[in-house]
């Protein structure tokens, strides 16, 4: 059996190696493409925050707050926490940088790492990656469904199939009290028959009873009253027009009524989006009116959600999702002897300012090791610089296919190649 190396990785954490960062690299492009065309604006914050701005924003009773922080002391005794989301982060950089003051809404982006101290197991990691799109300033319901738009097209766009977008709303400050009040009421006369989890969930935040998968409180929860049926008009009417405008842009959604997110500052619409094949959502988020505010800016309403990139990647890879091709690279550079080799390294970084992809092996010395490299990654053509050529100046073209070899002036092969390769 192999030997253990000494040290690992983290548990829940892993490194990103060559052959993943195509996938990476993908979501990020398409991700930058889309925050372009709808003007968001990108966005980064320090990996750690004060550790008081997350049990603010997300709330003391949740999960991430209570069980799932990774929090320091500095030498100079701040408690920090590595950041688990990036919403309050931006938040505070919204207060705190005054971009209140900007023309609104104000759009935001932004892609890295978050940490929750969670229990590893498929899909779930205790460092994972984020994308995210946060809208400042803008009530209207169009906002809403924009920012579901967004996350379904950029999931669209990596080519993944069978999705499905969950919709709910949960209320404000003026329809959530007294639904819960309603809420509690029903699930305390049943409690003795709930798992104890929702017995803890009964006390901390009844509305998380909803979100619960144990068999035994699924029956209870389907008689429970639906927040749906106890909004006040403003929103319902909110509701309403979110759901028109998903449909006018044709976004199929489930609405589902137990749908309530893990984090205390949603505030109307929330949402989710999962693949069929999964129980681990892909993205959620929804608005959050009163974040700015409980963070101490002026009240702003605000809306937007986030992707875990890990749960995209694994389903790229699930579905067998295909990339764009990548431009091969055609052109093997062989060099033989001292001063052939310092010409190469020379011709080399001009193929380069040229934007034409050159592959070498400048470690070896040997011909034939070099031209079976030219053959592994199938060059069409070879150029060979020999003691002979770097002293006269000429390098030889070989055609692989042909075999045929052409000798050019040094000075020429660039420009020789880009013709050749224009064919
Ligand atoms: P969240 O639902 O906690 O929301 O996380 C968003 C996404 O991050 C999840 O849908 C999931 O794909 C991914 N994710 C979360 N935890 C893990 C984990 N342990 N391992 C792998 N992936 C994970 C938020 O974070 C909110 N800040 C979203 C938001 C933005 N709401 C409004 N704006």
């Amino acid at each position: 059996m192999a030997k253990k190396p000494k040290f690992q990785r983290p548990r829940g954490m892993h490194d990103v190696l060559p052959e993943e960062q195509k996938y990476y690299q993908r979501i990020y492009d398409i991700v930058s493409n889309i925050a372009d065309f709808y003007e968001f604006g990108k966005i980064d914050t320090p990996i750690v925050e004060e550790i008081g701005l997350f049990s603010k924003g997300i709330g003391l009773a949740t999960d991430i707050v209570k069980k799932q922080m990774y929090s320091l002391k500095t030498r100079g005794a701040d408690s920090l926490a590595l950041r688990p989301e990036w919403t309050a982060p931006v938040v505070r950089a919204y207060i705190e940088n005054g971009m209140r003051n900007l023309p609104q809404p104000l759009k935001l982006w932004y892609f890295g790492p978050c940490y929750r101290y969670e229990r590893p197991q498929s899909d779930r990691y205790r460092q994972f990656w984020q994308f995210g799109f946060e809208v400042f300033g803008e009530q209207n319901p169009v906002i809403d469904a924009q920012i579901i738009q967004i996350f379904y097209n950029i999931l669209q766009e990596l080519k993944l199939k069978n999705l499905i977008v969950e919709v709910n709303s949960i209320g404000d400050s003026n329809c959530r009290p007294y639904y819960k009040k309603l809420l509690a009421n029903y699930f305390r006369s049943r409690e003795v028959s709930l798992c104890v989890d929702c017995k803890r969930r009964l006390r901390e935040n009844v509305l998380r009873v909803l979100d619960c998968k144990e068999e035994k409180c699924q029956p209870i929860k389907a008689e429970a009253p639906q927040i749906l049926d106890h909004l006040c008009d403003e929103c319902h009417e909110h509701f309403k027009e979110v759901l028109e405008f998903l449909d006018e842009i044709e976004i199929p959604y489930n609405l589902n009524p137990y749908l309530v997110r893990g984090l205390d500052y949603y505030t109307k619409t929330v949402f989710e989006i999962f693949a069929a094949e999964g129980n681990n959502a892909l993205a959620g988020g929804g608005r959050y009116d009163k974040l700015v505010k409980v963070l101490g800016g002026r009240e702003t309403p605000a809306c937007g959600a986030a992707a875990g990139i890990e749960r995209i990647i694994s389903l790229m890879k699930s579905q067998e999702v295909k990339f764009p091709k990548e431009p091969e690279t055609q052109i093997f550079l062989a060099q033989l002897g001292s001063l052939a080799k310092r010409k190469s390294l020379k011709l080399l970084e001009d193929f380069r300012k040229a934007k034409i992809r050159v592959a070498e092996s400048f470690g070896r010395d040997s011909l034939k090791a070099q031209l079976n490299r030219a053959d592994k990654i199938k060059a069409k053509y070879t150029l060979i610089l020999g003691q002979k050529e770097a002293l006269e100046g000429i390098i030889i073209i070989r055609d692989m296919q042909s075999g045929k070899q052409e000798i050019v002036a040094l000075d020429k092969v660039i420009q020789k190649m880009k013709k050749r390769l224009k064919k």
